[in-house]
Order: C-alpha cells, then structure tokens, then sequence
C-alpha cells in the first residue's frame, strides 16, 4: 500500500495544517511504516496531566458504584485513568480501561512512572499518600515527584491501543470519558469518533466529552449537569 499523509488523515480523524502534513510525509518514507498506532506519537498532541478537568473526574466519582466500567478514550500517557483510579480508590471492583491510538503512549501508561513538576500537580497528588502504598509510590525529590503506580490489574486497570475511527473498544460501559481527543479531529473525524463513543456506552450509562465537543441531538440521549460538569445520559 502507498502509504501517505492523506490515508494517515483519513485513518485518524485528525486535523493538520500543512507544515505537519510535510514533516509526515518526510518522517513515513524515513520510517518506512505504515502503522498507524507507531507514527501517531509523531504528529498528535500528547498533553495530559493529574486530575485535569477535576470537575469531570468528580462527576465520574459521584456516577461511580462498585462494578462501575469506565472506557477513558484517548487517554494519552494515562494520567486521567490513574487520577480517576485515586479518587475511586474505595469503590470495589471497578474496571478502568485507557486507550489511545498511539503505541508510545500506552506503553508509556503502562509503564505507569511519571515525573511530575508542576506544583498544583504535586500537591494534588500528595492528598493520595494514604492510598494503599503497594499501589502508589512517591518519592519527593528536590523539585519534582516521582510517582509509580503499580498492581495495574489489582487495581481494575488497564490500558490498550485503539483507535476512535474504527468502532468503540467494546460495548457496555457504564461511563465513557473522552476530553480534549475530538478538538483536534476534522467535522468528519469527529464525528466517526462520536459515534464509537456513543456505542461503547451501555442504555442508563453516561458520555463525557470536552467543552467544546459537538452536542447529541438524538431521542435516546440526554443532557445533564453535575456541578460544572457537562454530562450525556444514553436512555435507552
Ligand atoms: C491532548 S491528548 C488528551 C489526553 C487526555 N484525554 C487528557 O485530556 O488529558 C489527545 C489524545 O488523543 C489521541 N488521539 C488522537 N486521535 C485519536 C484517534 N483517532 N483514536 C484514539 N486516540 C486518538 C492522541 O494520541 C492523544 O494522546
């Protein structure tokens, strides 16, 4: 197959401007591949950080009860799965599963070793000292935290590579979690990926999405509010 930035657009949903769409094609000749899930570190935005969008992560709280299963979709470097799994560190039995369409990412989640040196960050994550230290390790150097989580499948979580364009991961969640994934997408891109979002929701389970995410104007789904936190409720 002749593999190039276009069929790479078409099988991502993304967005790029025409300087990225150069360094793509440079970097698939120097590369020579043609696998989605090992280029997509070289053009997507990997930004996450600990208990980012904490309103959100409050209100998969509030939803949660013991068995609760929550898909994180395009979870980057799995910092939302792993805030989420302290805040739900009481619920039993929960099933927490990330996946991102790049292979880097996911390795780097499962390898569940972070670095962390913004200050709000390090405090946030400090509040979670008391959670089982088989799970959980920091060690506070100078200026940074290191955090290492460990005892992923214990825990209920886990990670996996995936991408939005092809479907949901399955079907039957309970919650489905997906910020700051679609903005980067084309009107086309996001809506395949809205799609497979709202198949991997179970009838009563509900949609997360970012700020600026399309609306669903569908019979079966209704918009809620927890707090500050924008939600959508698959009826049936
Ligand atoms: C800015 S990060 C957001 C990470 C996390 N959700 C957060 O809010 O902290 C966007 C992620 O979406 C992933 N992504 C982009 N297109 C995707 C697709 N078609 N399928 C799955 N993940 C995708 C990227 O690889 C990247 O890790």
């Amino acid at each position: 197959m002749n593999y190039n930035p276009k069929n790479f657009l078409e099988n991502t949903g993304l967005k790029l401007d025409h300087k990225s769409i150069g360094f793509l094609q440079k970097e698939i000749q120097l590369l020579s591949c043609s696998d989605v899930h090992e280029i997509a570190h070289l053009i997507t935005n990997p930004e996450s950080y600990f208990f980012r969008s904490f309103s959100h992560l409050e209100l998969v709280k509030k939803m949660s009860t013991k068995k609760t299963s929550i898909w994180f979709a395009g979870c980057s470097t799995g910092q939302e799965v792993y805030s989420a799994a302290l805040m739900l560190s009481s619920i039993r039995d929960k099933k927490l599963l990330g996946t991102d369409i790049s292979r880097k990412y996911i390795e780097k989640a499962i390898s569940g070793s972070f670095f962390v040196f913004k200050k709000s960050e390090i405090k946030a994550l400090e509040k979670y000292k008391h959670v089982s230290q088989s799970y959980l390790h920091l060690n506070n150097n100078k200026k940074s935290l290191d955090v290492k989580f460990s005892s992923l499948k214990k825990e209920g979580i886990s990670f996996d590579i995936h991408n939005l364009m092809d479907g949901p991961y399955s079907s039957g969640f309970d919650i489905v979690y997906c910020r700051n994934v679609l903005l980067h997408m084309t009107i086309k891109g996001k809506k395949k990926a809205l799609n497979s979002l709202k198949d991997g929701v179970k009838a009563g389970g509900i949609l997360i999405l970012g700020d600026t995410d399309p609306h669903i104007f569908e019979d079966n789904w209704e918009r809620n509010k927890y707090k500050n936190a924008i939600f959508w409720k698959k009826k049936w």
